[in-house]
């Protein structure tokens, strides 16, 4: 049976820019077992309403961050949401433990090609590596860090390349 899934989207410019980011999320929230929130939609002030973000965590087996890959790192409200949401008592330390056996899912697009991100290549750093923090959040939390989802090139990427994307996405999910 597919896990219970639920998808946060962190993109600014969700209904009025993006192009792979829409798609992704109008895809993934046509399964079944997909809830998909919209966070900058929810919060556009950043006040994030951590008890309602909160009961949606612990209605999913499967939790994704997806969003764009912003300066080697996550669009600002998704830390804003880790700073507030990731509460003391309640993610980690005494009787922090409500995420713990859940999995959490990356699912990120990324402007430049994957060649890039190598140790040889431009950048000189993998993408995995750029990715240890939110790694070692999920550890903190108990949460079971899945292999991440991620499309590289956007910049230059075709429709049916990104076609073909999303329909990895759409299987991924329906796991
Ligand atoms: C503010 C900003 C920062 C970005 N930083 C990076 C970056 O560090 N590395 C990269 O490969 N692409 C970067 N990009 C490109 C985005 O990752 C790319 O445009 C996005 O993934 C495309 O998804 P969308 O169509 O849903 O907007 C950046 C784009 C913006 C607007």
């Amino acid at each position: 049976m597919a896990k219970n899934t639920l998808v946060l989207v962190f993109h600014p410019h969700l209904s009025d820019g993006s192009r792979a980011n829409l798609k992704l999320a109008e895809a993934a929230a046509a399964l079944l077992n997909v809830t998909v929130r919209d966070e900058y939609a929810l919060y556009p002030d950043f006040k994030i309403d951590v008890k309602a973000e909160q009961e949606a965590l612990l209605k999913a087996d499967r939790v994704v961050w997806q969003f764009p890959f912003y300066w080697y790192s996550t669009p600002a409200l998704l830390k804003q949401w880790e700073d507030l949401v990731l509460e003391h008592g309640w993610a980690y330390g005494h009787d922090g433990d409500k995420l713990h056996g859940k999995e959490l899912q990356l699912a990120i697009t990324v402007g430049a090609t994957v060649d890039k991100y190598r140790h040889d290549g431009e950048f000189g750093v993998t993408g995995l590596e750029l990715l240890k923090p939110l790694e070692t959040t999920a550890k903190h939390i108990g949460m079971t860090f899945a292999k991440p989802f991620a499309i590289h090139g956007m910049l230059g990427i075709t429709d049916k390349e990104l076609d073909k994307a999303v329909a990895d996405y759409v299987a991924l999910l329906s796991e």
